[in-house]
């Protein structure tokens, strides 16, 4: 990949497991299964490209209304992950989790609360992973810190601009997504990043979460540089 610009920050929502298990008989929980190996093979290749971020949409504020089974299935994967599967002793990334963490159970709770902690120092990139994440909500969480603040004095109206609220959102302190990238040929943005994504590319893929491979990352980077941005300029 010559004379490509690498993105800073890029938000992926992994879509199309349940399609992929439905092609192939399989329960769906075999789609997230799978899912999770490209998550973390990505990761790693977004390590080497030398991403400053990268933000995987796992699992949504919405998703609750799935069968019992299916979020079961997902839980015990997301544990599985956290604790071994992904190797936080050795990558240098700094995992940050957006949504809140208050739906999930007492383990799951204190396991993204010491991740978070024992790689807070470090200097790779920010894996960002959203789990019971919203946009509304992140965005109605900010609005209730700041009014908090207001009301205790520690902050007054006349601070709150576009700045100061971006650091009241789960990613603060990192650039905004340069494109938001949805495989599985779904044309949505389903509640992820709504602020963050203002000026971000959107790139939408035919293939199906569990089959995307780095060259599919490549394609999108190459889709990402052949856009013209302008930021409202001309
Ligand atoms: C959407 O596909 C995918 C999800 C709701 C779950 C995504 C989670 C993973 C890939 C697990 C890995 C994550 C970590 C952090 C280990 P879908 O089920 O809506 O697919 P469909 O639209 O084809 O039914």
């Amino acid at each position: 990949m010559e004379n490509i610009t690498i993105p800073k920050h890029i938000g992926i929502i992994m879509d199309g497991n349940g399609r992929w298990a439905k092609k192939r008989m399989l329960p769906r929980n075999m789609g997230h299964k799978k899912g999770a190996e490209v998550f973390k093979d990505i990761t790693r290749y977004c390590n080497e490209l030398g991403l400053e971020s990268v933000t995987f949409y796992a699992f949504s504020t919405e998703n609750w209304k799935r069968p019992q089974e299916e979020i079961d299935g997902l839980m015990k994967l997301f544990k599985q992950y956290l604790i071994d599967a992904f190797d936080y002793e050795k990558e240098n990334n700094k995992v940050i989790f957006l949504g809140d963490k208050s739906a999930f159970n007492q383990e799951l709770r204190e396991l993204m609360t010491e991740i978070e902690s024992k790689t807070a120092d470090r200097t790779g990139m920010k894996l960002n992973l959203a789990l019971n994440y919203g946009s509304r909500d992140e965005i109605v969480h900010a609005c209730k810190e700041i009014a908090q603040k207001v009301s205790e004095g520690s902050m007054s109206v006349d601070d709150i601009d576009e700045n100061s609220f971006a650091d009241h959102l789960y990613t603060k302190g990192q650039p905004d997504p340069d494109f938001i990238l949805r495989p599985s040929g779904e044309k949505r943005i389903s509640n992820f990043l709504l602020w963050q994504c203002a000026y971000s590319e959107f790139i939408y893929m035919d293939v199906l979460w569990p089959d995307f491979t780095r060259k599919d990352l490549d394609s999108a980077i190459a889709e990402f540089n052949s856009r013209n941005r302008r930021f409202g300029g001309v």
